[in-house]
């Protein structure tokens, strides 16, 4: 997180790089049902973004020695195309891709009502097809709505958003720019009725005042971007109905 200071990433008008304002989210587009043969998906379009998520399971957890007896395991994959990154990523997991699967895994396994699945994994592969920032929560956003499609059984949905500093200012939802030159990130997700916390990382520095106006704008966005994932799972129904 470089801050070179003749990078100016908020102008006279207070407006950022790409023309938002402070708490302005960029735009977001979901859609399920968008591969046959996954038992829920969802496709998720948030910003520069571009993210598939597929679910299989709940199924047999393999092999055998993994299967907890109590709940089932959720395991998700955070993988980014080689061609997602303006440098080609190196294909297959890395330091970054393992830590965000598991923050993703323990975020979702808090919502999914596990306990309902003993020996059982559900499987929830998140692919990063074009990547601008905030790819942890947009994936896991997608990921929420694509194990609803799935009919898996689960408490709440998963809603996230990220805030961050940019140029002495608190910003939500940072595009890349910002990410790449802001001093702070802070990624955060929600279970979004009860409003637990399910995740919460950060990178740079904020002092506590900052970090609260960062987390009540997230939690604040949550609730719009909530009701976008609700939109796309009625959409599913209708569409499922109109076929009828
Ligand atoms: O994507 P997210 O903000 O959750 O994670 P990050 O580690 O803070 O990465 C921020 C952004 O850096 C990604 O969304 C990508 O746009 C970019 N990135 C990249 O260009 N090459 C990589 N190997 C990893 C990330």
């Amino acid at each position: 997180m470089g801050t070179p200071s003749d990078i100016k990433l908020i102008d006279e008008n207070g407006l950022r790089v790409d023309g938002r304002t402070p708490e302005q989210l960029r735009p977001i587009k979901i859609q399920t049902d968008v591969l046959n043969r996954a038992d829920g998906s969802a496709y998720i379009e948030w910003g520069g973004n571009k993210i598939m998520v597929a679910v299989y399971g709940p199924r047999e957890a393999y092999p055998r020695h993994t299967q907890d007896i109590e709940r089932a395991i959720v395991k998700a994959r955070y993988n980014m195309a080689a061609f997602s990154v303006d440098e080609r990523k190196k294909p297959g997991p890395d330091r970054r891709s393992v830590e965000i699967s598991k923050v993703i895994s323990e975020a979702l396994q808090a919502a999914i009502l596990v306990e309902q699945f003993p020996r059982a994994q559900i499987d929830v592969f998140i692919e990063v097809l074009q990547a601008d920032a905030g790819t942890r929560i947009a994936g896991l956003t997608a990921a929420s709505v694509a194990l609803a499609a799935a009919g898996v059984p689960m408490r709440d949905l998963v809603v996230g958003c990220t805030a961050g500093k940019v140029d002495g200012q608190i910003v939500l939802d940072l595009c890349r720019e910002e990410d790449n030159f802001g001093q702070a990130d802070l990624p955060m997700a929600i279970l979004a009725r009860s409003g637990k916390v399910v995740l919460i990382q950060m990178d740079g520095d904020l002092t506590t005042e900052e970090f609260d106006r960062a987390t009540s704008m997230i939690l604040n966005a949550t609730k719009r971007i909530n009701q976008i994932q609700r939109e796309a799972l009625q959409g599913k129904y209708i569409a499922e109905q109109g076929g009828e």
